[in-house]
């Protein structure tokens, strides 16, 4: 045995456990040992973690249903946070780093429902181990759109950001159909969060079903409304009239948020205008999706979880 410095046995340390360089924070309120030695900054007489999780994936209306709930006056969103698209994206992430203290100060007000949305969370391998170990008891809410059409959201998206290959193929079937490195980036980009049961399998390893409730993308797009109203339900939160204060905005095509008498719609990268998804692209997008469907028509089904119509049609078209 031997006296080291503190650096230098770290340093060995994590040569010898490499896999444990990165930390997995547990709730430093709720462990005996880290209460005695928190900085004041941590108050944990206060709620300072999320009770639900609003993970994506992206392009699926994450956004729209986030700022529809934070209209409930029982709910709280974390602070929107620059350089992340407001999003906190802290389980999986680079922000994961910078501890637990940072992931709370997110969150200076609490209410009943306390939530984020970081649509990174959905397809991120590490995000459910992280996040179950932080925050265990935390609902999870996830959206399902049709893969095809959100592949085709994500390309339009990555279009509008100036994406070289993107502009350069000028059309998503182009990369399906190509075979450079580049473009089967590209492709890896716009499919791989379409492929919702093998994603969903790593959160049920953490998380219970019940802990998680189902959105349908479709449904919150034409009936933000009902929508919200069960999932307040679900979250046991009291009746609100959010019909009164979400209106139907014919010039963004989207329904918005109702204040002080004026639409406040989501900005110009929620609900893009584009032209619709050609039928050869969409039939290629459901071939690339139709065992990914089949998994995710089978889980709703033996669990007895409501089907997405557009879901129902994919399968029935196939059989
Ligand atoms: P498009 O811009 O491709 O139409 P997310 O917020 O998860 O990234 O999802 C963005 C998508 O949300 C948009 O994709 C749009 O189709 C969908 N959406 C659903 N309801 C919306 C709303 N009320 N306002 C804007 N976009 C909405």
């Amino acid at each position: 045995l031997k006296w080291q410095d503190p650096l230098t046995s770290s340093q060995l340390y994590f040569q010898k456990f490499p896999d444990e360089r990165t930390p997995l924070w547990t709730n430093p309120c709720t462990d005996p040992r880290h209460h005695a030695i928190l900085p004041p900054s941590i108050n944990c007489t206060k709620k300072s973690l999320p009770d639900l999780l609003i993970i994506g994936p992206q392009k699926t209306g994450s956004t729209a249903l986030a700022s529809f709930l934070s209209l409930h006056p029982n709910t709280s969103q974390n602070t929107p946070v620059p350089g992340s698209f407001e999003e906190v994206q802290f389980f999986g992430g680079q922000n994961y780093l910078k501890g637990v203290e940072w992931y709370m100060s997110n969150f200076p007000s609490s209410s009943t429902v306390t939530f984020e949305k970081s649509a990174t969370y959905f397809d991120n391998p590490s995000a459910p181990k992280q996040a179950a170990s932080l925050v265990p008891h935390a609902k999870i809410v996830i959206i399902l759109q049709n893969p095809a059409q959100r592949a085709y959201s994500w390309f339009q998206h990555i279009l509008a950001h100036e994406d070289p290959v993107a502009i350069t193929a000028g059309s998503l079937e182009v990369i399906l159909d190509s075979n450079s490195t580049s473009s089967k980036k590209v492709r890896q980009r716009c499919i791989s969060g379409g492929r919702y049961v093998h994603h969903l399998t790593k959160w049920l390893e953490h998380f219970s079903l019940q802990q998680m409730i189902f959105v349908d993308s479709d449904e919150l797009k034409m009936k933000p409304p009902t929508v919200l109203n069960s999932l307040s339900k679900w979250l046991d939160l009291p009746e609100f009239p959010f019909e009164t204060y979400i209106r139907y905005s014919p010039s963004k095509g989207f329904h918005c948020r109702l204040l002080d008498g004026k639409t406040k719609c989501l900005g110009e990268s929620k609900g893009r205008k584009y032209p619709e998804m050609p039928e050869n692209l969409r039939r290629k997008l459901d071939k690339i999706f139709s065992l990914d469907n089949s998994a995710l028509y089978k889980f709703l089904r033996k669990n007895r979880l409501k089907i997405p119509t557009w879901l129902e049609e994919s399968v029935r078209i196939r059989a």
